[in-house]
């Protein structure tokens, strides 16, 4: 049932490339324009919403913060992101005019399944985007865009992450589409590049053994940092969750302008550092911003370990170590930064004698509060 693969873990990553394929299976017509008809809310309620509020846990949460990042730039709606935990306990404001976005890949988690219920409560709309047909949270919502990544079983979410990811772009863009907005031309574009992802995705997994290598080599470690800017941000997140639930070490995700007040302290001689690099192409000042701080961290000692886009020439003299991955648009990006993550958390694990498919302490779905 593991396929051939030690763990599920490894086959469900290897898995990635054709559960984005199927998650956008059916829903781009031929004309190139999403056909999200399974999305039960009509293209009215849609124009007047005025406030996007995701709610989701731990790795969905990732997918929601990268979601934010999408919605607002393509559609110009406020959109906001928390954690389901404390969403539910504080008295969050939302009205009929509210879309409230759900994620979960096992659709039971009971702390978004109370932050639906207190939005629904409120008036609001709530869209379900999850991967578990018939689940608890689908239920309860008013409509649901499935996640196509098939059964996942390993505890650390990775498939069904990248798949989250798809629908997120999915309902960010459709909502754009159905209001009409200035990026028109923009949407057509990331359409058509979102129909090509899997293969990107799948490229990435054929060059990961460099990555495992230097996992394996990183054994014996106690700390490894990430950084991101824009996007790249809760990449570094989910990288430094990866690690912590799989390899019980401490990994902390920063945001790279955050450095200077305080986590650089932290900056230890030959401490691994994962920087994710924006692409140069596009929004080039968060680039140019990324390589002064790899500079700054390398200066302190920091082993650099570089996520950059092929070509990227700027980041060459300061990464010890360099994991290219192929140049997307700058907001797709998670969906080829986030798969080396996976892979170097799961190989380290591993070398520590870990069971990647089963970590200590956690449970697949969290359906107590
Ligand atoms: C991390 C992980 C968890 C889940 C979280 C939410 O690898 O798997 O952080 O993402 O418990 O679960 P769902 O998506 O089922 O609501």
């Amino acid at each position: 049932e593991k396929g051939g693969y030690d763990y599920f873990m490894l086959k469900e990553i290897a898995e990635q490339p054709k559960a984005v394929a199927d998650t956008l299976l059916g829903r781009i017509d031929a004309s190139g324009s999403l056909a999200l008809d399974e999305v039960r809310i009509s293209a009215g309620e849609l124009r007047e919403v005025d406030k996007v509020v995701i709610v989701a846990c731990g790795t969905a949460f990732h997918a929601g913060m990268i979601a934010k990042y999408a919605i607002e730039h393509w559609t110009r709606i406020p959109c906001e992101v928390e954690l389901a935990s404390e969403f539910r306990y504080r008295d969050p404001i939302l009205d009929a005019r509210s879309l409230v976005i759900a994620i979960s890949q096992s659709g039971e988690t009971m702390d978004t399944l109370m932050a639906l219920r207190h939005a629904r409560e409120q008036g609001s709309k709530v869209l379900a985007i999850c991967n578990t047909n018939g689940s608890t949270i689908p239920r309860e919502s008013d409509a649901v865009l499935y996640t196509h990544a098939g059964p996942e079983v390993a505890v650390a979410s990775t498939k069904a992450f990248l798949t989250q990811l798809v629908a997120c772009y999915l309902v960010a863009l459709y909502l754009g589409q159905v209001r009409g907005t200035k990026w028109g031309d923009e949407i057509s574009a990331v359409i058509r590049d979102l129909s090509h992802i899997s293969g990107e995705v799948d490229r990435v997994l054929e060059t990961m053994e460099p990555v495992r290598a230097l996992a394996r080599s990183l054994a014996g470690k106690r700390t490894v940092l990430f950084l991101g800017r824009h996007v790249g941000y809760p990449v570094a997140l989910e990288g430094a969750l990866k690690l912590k639930e799989l390899a019980y070490m401490h990994a902390e995700g920063f945001a790279a302008g955050e450095l200077k007040h305080g986590p650089i302290a932290l900056i230890e001689d030959d401490m691994p550092v994962v920087v994710v690099v924006p692409s140069p192409r596009g929004r080039s000042v968060l680039h140019d911003k990324i390589v002064s701080n790899i500079q700054e961290i390398r200066a302190r000692g920091a082993r650099t370990i570089v996520i950059a886009e092929e070509g990227d020439e700027a980041v060459v003299p300061y990464a010890d170590h360099l994991i290219r991955i192929p140049a997307t648009p700058t907001l797709l990006q998670p969906l080829v930064a986030t798969v080396p993550l996976q892979v170097f958390a799961c190989e380290l694990a591993t070398a520590r004698g870990n069971d990647v498919d089963q970590p200590r302490n956690l449970a697949k779905s969290v359906t107590v509060e």
